[in-house]
């Protein structure tokens, strides 16, 4: 049995912008949890069989019809309930309380008053400053409940029902605006679910490599590794746990940045003795390319040829009987269908879709219950060096969407080298790791430059750097100027073929982060 089937905490989804944090903050306090929508079955939640269940919060009102409501069931269970911002109102009415629209509607910091005499406020100062994101409160409380929090504006921003450990707050104690509110989570987890703390990277670890040996057996493992995060922490676990009966495939193919075919193979295969077979596949791509201009066009080709390589790749492998892929968790709630109007993450054309089937391969999946920031944790732990796993996001069709129209091998060289000297000054100037993502574009046009006494015409190169945390919306970075200069003169003396460089200052929207 695995670790997380036996101290587990469920979160139900209402839709909450907040939800997935409160499952990462459940975790990085050491307790398992599980996102799930808000109308799964009671036959469901009782098969997955949690120490509490944590209602998250929403952007409906209770009062409107058909708003979502929680199993009534639960609330027959015996298990702690803790109810978030809409969870708190669903719970206050679904037990008989009542909800009404505030006038004065109350939206970020608030300072609320609270009871520390509940088990959920225990050693919290009395005055505290929380984050509000809805305009509803609890107006009337449901039998056997107590306020055990106050506004100037509400006298019930918290509830509690200590006997059979139901609770409900306002604000959004997952949120690091409100104060001590890690410590009230600590406290439901801890002293009112009676949770181990389990989840910790090393547990994490052995169950995972456990797990991982008990699915796989004597059977062999492919897996395409892309030199990305996610790729790279599964094949190092993938190798700590069945060894040489993994195999994993690298394809070059000729758009990846400067020196990164070498850096995965000295990384992984010297230094953690992963078995990969490195495949040259770079003249390949470039020839399917020539002539394409469109971007998801090119996506597409890219997508393909890489499929055909895999393919043939496999076929050479002989009695193979597993693919393994780095699927995380937001990858499978995005695919639940559960997130609602929630936009998608793009996803790298990696993810071999479909080739299991065509492969009668069986799928292995070992990071499909994590985030991305245990994923990482997990890799650190496992040795792979600070640098990768921090890396800033690379897309699966490389450098050739930062190549505007055609793909050409000139244009990757350039673009290549604008691209490394960029990131280096950036790892100098210490903000590499500020930047969510940093890189160069190539543009094809000419522009007119000096050299010597000859007017040149050359290309263009446009750098970005973006600060986001989702990734569907980024500003630009206020880069110093002396730092933009000092880039923009090593470019034009190291880089042939380039007389001007830009920095673009668009901001997503409208502007994607990628230019093509
Ligand atoms: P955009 O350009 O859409 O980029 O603002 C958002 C994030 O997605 C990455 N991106 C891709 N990743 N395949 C990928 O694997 C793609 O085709 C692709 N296009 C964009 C981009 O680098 C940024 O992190």
């Amino acid at each position: 049995m695995s670790i997380s089937n036996e101290q587990k905490i469920l979160i139900l989804d209402f839709g909450s912008q907040y939800t997935q944090l409160i499952a990462r903050r459940v975790r990085e306090l050491g307790v398992y949890s599980e996102l799930h929508p808000f109308n799964i079955s009671i036959e469901t939640i009782k098969k997955i069989a949690p120490k509490g269940i944590i209602l998250s919060g929403g952007p409906a009102s209770v009062y409107e019809e058909n708003s979502p409501r929680v199993a009534q069931e639960i609330f027959d269970l015996g298990i702690p309930i803790f109810g978030i911002c809409y969870g708190m109102q669903t719970m206050a009415v679904q037990l008989g309380g009542n909800v009404e629209g505030s006038a004065k509607k109350e939206f970020g910091h608030t300072e609320i008053i609270l009871e520390s005499s509940s088990a959920l406020f225990k050693n919290i100062p009395k005055k505290n400053s929380v984050w509000m994101s809805h305009g509803d409160k609890v107006v009337k409380l449901p039998q056997d409940f107590a306020s055990i929090a106050s506004s100037d504006n509400a006298e019930i921003v918290a509830m509690s029902n200590e006997e059979k450990h139901w609770y409900g707050v306002q604000f959004h104690p997952e949120v690091t605006h409100t104060n001590h509110g890690d410590v009230m989570l600590s406290h439901f987890l801890y002293a009112i679910c009676q949770c181990k703390r389990q989840w910790v990277v090393s547990n994490i670890i052995d169950d995972l490599v456990r797990r991982i040996r008990e699915m796989v057996k004597e059977e062999s493992v492919i897996l395409a590794l892309s030199g990305g995060v996610d790729s790279s922490v599964l094949a190092a676990l993938l190798q700590r746990a069945i060894g040489d009966q993994l195999t994993c495939v690298f394809v070059d193919n000729g758009l990846l940045r400067l020196n990164e075919a070498d850096q995965v193979m000295a990384l992984l295969s010297e230094e953690l003795n992963v078995k990969i077979k490195c495949v040259d596949a770079k003249m390949q791509f470039l020839n399917a390319l020539k002539g394409v201009n469109d971007p998801e066009a090119k996506r597409k080709i890219i997508g393909a040829e890489f499929i055909k390589v895999f393919d043939d790749e496999s076929k050479k492998l002989n009695d193979i009987h597993w693919l393994a892929q780095g699927t995380i968790y937001p990858d499978v709630i995005e695919s639940s269908g559960h997130d609602g109007a929630k936009s998608k993450v793009i996803k790298s054309h990696h993810n071999v879709g479909g080739l299991p089937e065509k492969m009668n391969l069986k799928l292995l999946e070992p990071l499909r219950e994590l985030f991305k920031d245990e994923v990482r944790n997990i890799g650190v732990a496992l040795g792979l060096p600070k640098s990768m796993i921090y890396r800033h996001p690379f897309p699966g069709p490389g450098l050739a969407v930062r190549i505007l129209g055609e793909v050409k091998p000139d244009y990757l060289e350039i673009v290549r080298h604008a691209d490394a000297i960029f990131i280096e000054e950036l790892r100098t100037a210490h903000l590499y790791d500020l930047v969510s993502q940093a890189f160069a574009v190539f543009l094809p046009v000419k522009s007119v430059g000096v050299v010597g006494d000859n007017r040149q015409y050359e290309y263009v190169i446009s750098l970005r750097a973006v600060e986001t945390i989702d990734f569907m919306t980024a500003t630009a970075v206020e880069l110093s100027y002396s730092l933009l200069k000092k880039v923009s003169a090593r470019i034009l003396n190291e880089v042939p073929r380039v007389s001007r460089v830009v920095y673009d200052i668009s901001d997503k929207p409208p502007a994607t982060i990628e230019w093509e």
